[in-house]
């Protein structure tokens, strides 16, 4: 998968179908010569020189070629401050107060496997033949800063990860004030930027705009991934779509400060940066000490972005998620928390799981409200100990009668946080996320709790650990439902104040890390305010989701075709609500795009609706594995037509696949088609409903009618199977 050519200083990286080349140049910069579909061992070392702008693009006066200009040249891991004015991957402020910065090849090496970066999410490998890594020493002459680039290929998939270790190899300390975890090259600009935006209720959706000269991306500086932009960027192809054309996705392994650059710039080739947003960012490094950037991935597709999404999907349920839920069935859940809010006691709790065990429901998740005085949100964050008003006699006499019906038992926390009303923050106001004499801005009320503390960690990890003690709980919701103001830690000292966000991020890695260890059977299921941490550095701790509290079906619309551009259906949660737009027909189809569940009272359905849920319950077994094994094909996209949208999984031997269509608006006496994706042309499939039987051909070629088919809020299915 990779291989190094000694005499002509290029790597090889290949994966399944893509080749990624680097070059060592003469002056021992290192570039990145090529990235795109498999290519032969050639010699494509005339690629390093790019026509320089005269004097305004300076050359290194140590070598002789004077075309060569850092400043135009496709650098693998631009440095800045000596020459190359476009965004640089790395900035290290050096004793003197200088930000220059230089990195010359020192040494590389090959070997079989990926390495696992300490505290950090990231994809694993099942055996060492699954991935390939290169690693390349990088060292600046002048201070003796190393930075250790690591590039993994994936031997089944077209997929791509890179980090960086920046070790102070020299004897005075260094600032790190920019390290970016990805820097590519792209020799063109004729790329459309694909990214997913969003706000609470709304989450990830597609926008499409085309690169243009200069400086353009997204970023969060909010101490989370963020409702309000993803950290995933696809470059699609200009005139590329969803089932043509080249697409590079990119995604940051990481939960929170963000950044995706693409600069093009005079030459009209694009630099491509992803990493930790730079904003007020400082890490010290002592001599000796080091810092290891979070990993970036990048994956490719020459089949659009449905092909970039499918290898997405098979990369992170494959090698990202983790532990006894990566394969084990998840249990299909009902949330107490548009059901009851903080309106509940013992007995309506297991009032609703008597009726959801009828109906063949498998969980009860008791979300907010059980601990503390927590009636509202104004209170008692941080107070992890159980209302016994509510839960009289405590946990395990509600969690022992819920078990007794046969349902596994959920519960609720929001470990990061502290409402200024509590308990913990009136014995440790200190021990809240904050500035020394500034006023704390509030969210919903509440105080961010300072885990960027091994102290306050420790404290809060032992309250958790009594409340999962006291009784066996099968699953928990982890919240986290505001953002990062006031970000100062009191255990910080100014020099390392900089470093606050990355530690607090560390923090809840550890916490989540610690959790899951300690309770290896606990299915654990990230969530803030609905999807505002839906990333791949949570789901490298929590294998599904909370997509978003939007549960309305045809608002889950956009959010889930969004979502899944880089998401498995496997983690994205979906559940069924009392919403009423739709029938619950249409959102039983929605929800069973993901996880699956309810999220309703279900003492007050009506019989015929308990009838269609054990239906949607048979359903969600039936298909439980086409969903999450099977390959997605988007057929009709939110973004391509607001009134219909559609989408299907198909197995991967092309034996079986399900389609499932939603109008949001009735396309009135329109003549149109759904035409099917992703199966085999020749093979006979058999529609389960009606017994009829299609060739692969006719259904992705000719589709079926839907002329006056479907109106408002109605949607339907249908199940092939080939014979
Ligand atoms: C967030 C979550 C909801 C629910 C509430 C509880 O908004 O997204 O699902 O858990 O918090 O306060």
């Amino acid at each position: 998968m990779i291989t190094f050519d000694a005499e002509k200083k290029l790597f090889w990286l290949n994966t399944s179908g893509s080749t990624y080349v680097l070059h060592v140049y003469e002056n021992g910069d290192l570039l990145e010569l090529y990235a795109g579909a498999p290519i032969p061992c050639d010699d494509l070392r005339a690629l390093a020189t790019r026509p320089r702008c005269a004097s305004f693009s300076p050359a290194d006066a140590r070598y002789a070629d004077e075309h060569f200009s850092a400043d135009t040249a496709p650098m693998a891991y631009a440095t800045f401050g000596r020459g190359d004015f476009r965004p640089s991957a790395i900035a290290a402020e050096n004793e003197d107060g200088n930000l220059v910065t230089e990195l010359k090849y020192d040494s590389h090496r090959i070997y079989a496997g990926k390495p696992a970066p300490a505290g950090l999410p990231h994809l694993y490998t099942l055996t060492d033949g699954d991935a390939s890594t290169l690693e390349i020493t990088l060292k600046d002459p002048y201070t003796g800063l190393t930075a250790i680039l690591s590039y993994t290929v994936f031997e089944a998939l077209d997929a791509l990860t890179r980090s960086v270790r920046v070790v102070n190899g020299g004897d005075k300390p260094l600032i790190l004030r920019r390290v970016m975890s990805l820097c590519a090259d792209l020799p063109e600009m004729d790329y459309d930027l694909i990214t997913l935006w969003g706000r609470h209720d709304k989450e990830r959706n597609f926008d499409r705009r085309r690169l243009g000269h200069g400086e353009q991306g997204i970023s969060s500086r909010r101490g989370s991934s963020s409702h309000a932009q993803n950290p995933f960027a696809a470059l699609a192809k200009a005139g590329s779509d969803e089932d043509h054309g080249e697409v590079f996705g990119y995604n940051f392994i990481y939960s929170s400060n963000f950044a995706f650059t693409a600069d093009c710039d005079y030459n009209s080739s694009t630099r491509i940066l992803m990493g930790i947003e730079p904003t007020g960012l400082a890490i010290r490094l002592a001599p000796g000490e080091a810092f290891q950037a979070p990993e970036a991935v990048t994956v490719r597709s020459d089949e659009g972005l449905g092909g970039m999404s499918r290898t997405f999907h098979k990369l992170y349920n494959r090698h990202l998620i983790r532990g006894e839920w990566k394969e084990k069935k998840r249990p299909l859940l009902i949330n107490s928390w548009e059901a009851a809010y903080f309106d509940f006691d013992t007995d309506k709790l297991v009032a609703f799981a008597e009726r959801a065990k009828a109906l063949g429901i498998e969980m009860l998740v008791m979300d907010d409200g059980w601990f503390g005085r927590r009636n509202d949100d104004t209170t008692s964050l941080g107070d992890w100990v159980v209302n016994t008003d509510k839960l009289p006699g405590g946990l395990k006499v509600l969690v022992d009668r819920v078990h007794a019906l046969g349902l596994k038992f959920g519960i609720w926390f929001e470990p990061e946080m502290i409402s200024p009303d509590s308990d913990l923050y009136r014995a440790h106001p200190d021990w809240c996320v904050h500035v020394p004499g500034r006023v704390n801005s509030v969210g919903r009320h509440q105080y961010v709790l300072d885990v960027s503390r091994a102290d306050v960690r420790d404290a809060l990890f032992s309250m958790i650990c009594a409340v999962l003690d006291e009784t066996p709980v099968d699953y928990v919701k982890w919240d986290f439902n505001r953002n990062i103001s006031e970000a100062g830690s009191a255990s910080l000292d100014s020099a390392h104040a900089g470093e606050f966000m990355h530690r607090f991020v560390l923090g809840t890695y550890d916490l989540q890390d610690r959790l899951t260890k300690r309770y290896p059977g606990l299915l654990l299921e990230n969530c803030s305010g609905g999807g505002g941490r839906f990333d791949p550095g949570m789901l490298y701790y929590s294998p599904q989701i909370w997509t978003s509290d939007d549960t309305d079906a045809v608002e889950r619309l956009s959010i889930q075709f969004g979502t899944s551009l880089c998401y498995p259906a496997s983690a994205m949660g979906a559940h069924v609500s009392a919403s009423s737009r739709t029938g619950y027909e249409t959102k039983g189809d929605v929800a069973l795009w993901g996880t699956f569940g309810y999220e309703l009272d279900p003492v007050k359905l009506s019989a015929e609706t308990q009838a269609l849920v054990k239906e949607q319950v048979a359903e969600y077994h039936k298909y439980y594995d086409l969903i999450r094994r099977g390959d997605l094909y988007r057929l009709i996209c939110p973004w391509d037509d607001v009134r219909v949208c559609a989408w299907s999984f198909v197995s991967e031997d092309k034996t079986q696949a399900l389609a499932t269509v939603v109008a949001s608006l009735h396309r009135h006496h329109e003549c149109w088609r759904l035409r099917f994706k992703g199966l085999d042309p020749a093979k006979t499939y058999r529609d389960e409903k009606t017994g009829e039987t299609y060739s692969g051909a006719y259904l992705m070629r000719v589709g079926f009618n839907m002329c006056n088919k479907l109106h408002d809020g109605q949607s339907e299915k249908w199940y092939f199977t080939a014979e």
